[in-house]
């Protein structure tokens, strides 16, 4: 048996690397660590919990209070940690930068020492591209690279990642830590741009493209994102970090055409609006790294938006409560009022 705590098991990444680890490892015994936010949510492990009884079980907990940490840490006496748990969306960390420096440095900090008094064998800290700041498009971020995070979100992932390895360094705790490109899949709520797109066309509500919509983004799919985290914790190294992507990128605007294609609508629903202050032009991993250790993406970006589209499309019983939640007050907050985009 390899006992697993998955911290923010419960969100979207999360939820779905739980269930890539049931369905693949027999051997795998998971322990969710999640304070089910308004992103991660009980309905996402429902099914896993069910389906793999006596080696799926849910703590709910804070990674931020370390007493909790240490209770459930005692509890599940795991080989490895993962941490996901994370405040995650850019235009959130605008609104509110200080619940993301308590939960993406403070709560790591926490976690990170108290896996490391506990001795366990594996400490992963799941992050971002983004902490690489915006790149020309002649150039791709490699993992040595200078960090130049733009936004509170990316700045505290930045902060995370230095605390992670600085419990490698000065502590000796095995760490290993990879840089996901964005994630498009099942279970993603509908802030981030293509479950947002997907429910809003499925709805004929508007697209609200930010500024030109030319920025450019690899899109993943999680599912090969999950595939690529379970290969660092396999061959990859303590105290190395692993850029985690296709490899390439697309604009926003190619991705709202895949995406209309699929759900067969309308161009006339792009709305160009006001832009997202810091907005990163472009993001564009060198994921050679990752490749040396044997593993590949299996889908292109456009595949993973297609497949990703099509499971909004049909499951409208996922993301129909989702969005009559906490959601309404976050879109009226974030979109009611915002000015179209001066070209
Ligand atoms: P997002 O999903 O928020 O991820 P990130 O900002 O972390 O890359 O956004 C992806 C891209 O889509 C990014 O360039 C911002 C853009 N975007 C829009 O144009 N409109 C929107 O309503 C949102 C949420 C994002």
């Amino acid at each position: 048996m390899t006992r697993y705590l998955v911290t923010g098991g419960a969100g979207f990444i999360g939820c779905n690397y739980v269930r890539f680890l049931l369905s693949g490892y027999p051997d795998a015994k998971v322990t969710v660590y999640d304070k089910l936010t308004y992103s991660g949510r009980v309905e996402n492990l429902e099914e896993p919990l069910a389906r793999f009884k006596g080696r799926c079980e849910l703590v709910i907990g804070d990674i931020c209070d370390s007493a909790a940490v240490e209770r459930a840490l005692q509890a599940a006496q795991p080989d490895i940690v993962v941490n996901f748990a994370a405040e995650t969306h850019v235009d959130r960390s605008i609104a509110d930068p200080d619940t993301f420096v308590r939960t993406d440095v403070n709560g790591t900090a926490v976690l990170l020492r108290q896996a490391s008094d506990q001795g366990v064998a594996r400490y992963h800290q799941v992050s971002t591209d983004e902490v690489y700041g915006p790149v020309p498009v002649s150039q791709r971020s490699s993992e040595g690279d200078v960090l130049n995070p733009s936004s509170p979100y990316s700045a505290s992932k930045a902060a995370g990642d230095l605390m992670a390895m600085a419990w490698h360094e000065t502590y000796g705790l095995p760490v290993t830590l990879s840089r996901g490109a964005n994630c498009v899949g099942a279970y993603q709520y509908p802030e981030k741009v293509v479950p947002l797109f997907a429910t809003n066309a499925l709805l004929d509500l508007p697209l609200p493209v930010y500024g030109d919509g030319k920025q450019r983004r690899d899109y993943q799919h999680v599912l090969d994102h999950c595939a690529g985290i379970q290969a660092v914790l396999e061959h990859g190294q303590p105290g190395e970090i692993y850029n985690i992507g296709t490899g390439t990128e697309i604009t926003n605007l190619e991705m709202v055409r895949i995406l209309l294609e699929t759900l067969d609508k309308p161009r006339s629903l792009i709305r160009h609006v006001q832009d997202r202050p810091g907005h990163d032009r472009r993001y564009g991993l060198d994921i050679s790294k990752m490749l040396g250790l044997g593993w590949s993406p299996a889908m292109s970006v456009e595949e993973s938006i297609t497949a990703s589209v099509c499971w909004y499309r049909d499951n409208r019983a996922w993301w129909e409560p989702v969005r009559a939640g906490e959601f309404q007050d976050y879109y009226a907050r974030q979109y009611a009022g915002r000015p179209d985009h001066v070209r």
